[in-house]
């Protein structure tokens, strides 16, 4: 394992003002949103929205990595140059997701396993030819009733700590990424405690699998209200119990925090992202994002627009969300800036 090597890239994926994309929707996922806005899915359709988006002009200083998807890795810019060469070309960090999904797990009604492990190893290998630098891997944690078990936690655990060492031994960064969901009407005190008990499960088969923390990287949820609960928290509470959790259950040495954003609106996601980088508590590891629709949503939508435009609507949109975030890496963020 070159820890150097994946410790230098673990700290440039989260430089001052920078974060990742997650444009990894898989092909199911991505022809999904595709249809959402009335784009025919295929191939072609995923790869001239993304090529789009990756060719927006000036984004690199808000984002240090791109995590692409299997297609999307082999996959051309209009101008017929590799994806990934395009994106190192410009200082950004080709990133792969790894795992192929996840299952209902056996004998546990309601919990998901992720899968992904077959072959990994080979696959790596060939993603880090292709100029990849960092993996990325979901588990999937639902908040029920009897939901989660221990079992569903530890088999996720288990099986991101697995991944993570078989990408360190490749020479990928990997982005350790257990979800704890939004759906449901659990309250905020409920998602604390079972991300608590994630994290905790994670970082013990992490160390018990000898995972190289400082050259990793964790994407967690933040701390949050399930999207039925009545009982919604204000943003200020978010910032707060989402930094108490990590703090008292990430290890020191992690280099950084990359939150995915899993349905909270663009605007909450960044407002939050920034409050709790204006917290006067003492973190060791940088508070950063990993935004899949958070820094998408509005591009797709501009990119459907009927107009001859389209493309550099959907450029501009995206460069929004990015500078948005990357202001939000340093607290600099406020409303008005949106308007
Ligand atoms: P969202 O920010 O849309 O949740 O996506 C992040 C991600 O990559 C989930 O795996």
């Amino acid at each position: 394992m070159d820890k150097e090597l994946l410790e230098r890239t673990a700290r440039e994926l989260v430089s001052p003002g920078r974060g990742v994309l997650a444009a990894d929707e898989s092909n199911g996922t991505m022809s999904n949103r595709l249809q959402a806005v009335g784009i025919a899915p295929s191939p072609e359709a995923r790869r001239a929205y993304r090529a789009n988006l990756f060719a927006t002009e000036g984004y690199e200083s808000a984002v240090s990595g791109v995590i692409l998807f299997d297609e999307t890795i082999r996959q051309h810019m209009d101008d017929g140059a590799p994806i990934p060469e395009t994106l190192s070309s410009r200082g950004i960090l080709p990133g792969i997701k790894v795992d192929t999904g996840t299952k209902e797990m056996p004998h546990h009604p309601g919990e998901k396993v992720t899968e992904g492990l077959d072959g990994l190893r080979d696959r790596c290998t060939e993603y880090f030819a292709m100029g990849a630098r960092f993996a990325k891997w979901r588990a999937v944690i639902g908040i029920g009733d009897g939901i989660p078990s221990e079992d569903g936690i530890s088999v996720n655990a288990h099986v991101l700590a697995r991944y993570a060492s078989i990408c360190q031994e490749q020479g990928l960064v990997p982005i350790i990424e257990p979800e704890v969901l939004m759906d449901g009407s659990h309250d905020a005190q409920r998602c604390f405690d079972v991300t608590a008990q994630t994290l905790d499960a994670t970082f013990a088969e992490c160390a018990a699998q000898d995972v190289h923390i400082p050259g990793s990287l964790l994407k967690p949820n933040m701390v949050i209200a399930g999207k039925g609960c009545e009982t919604q928290i204000s943003r200020e509470e978010v910032a707060q119990l989402t930094v108490d959790c990590l703090t008292q259950h990430v290890p020191q040495d992690l280099p950084g925090i990359v939150f995915l954003s899993g349905g909270q609106s663009d605007e909450d996601a960044t407002a939050h992202l920034n409050l709790m980088n204006t917290m006067d508590a003492e973190h060791p590891w940088q508070l950063s994002y990993s935004y899949g629709r958070a820094l998408q949503s509005q591009a797709l939508r501009e990119w459907a627009g009927a107009g001859i435009d389209s493309g550099a609507a959907s450029q501009r949109a995206f460069s929004h969300r990015a500078k948005m975030n990357s202001l939000a890496r340093s607290g600099d963020w406020s409303e008005e800036l949106e308007a």
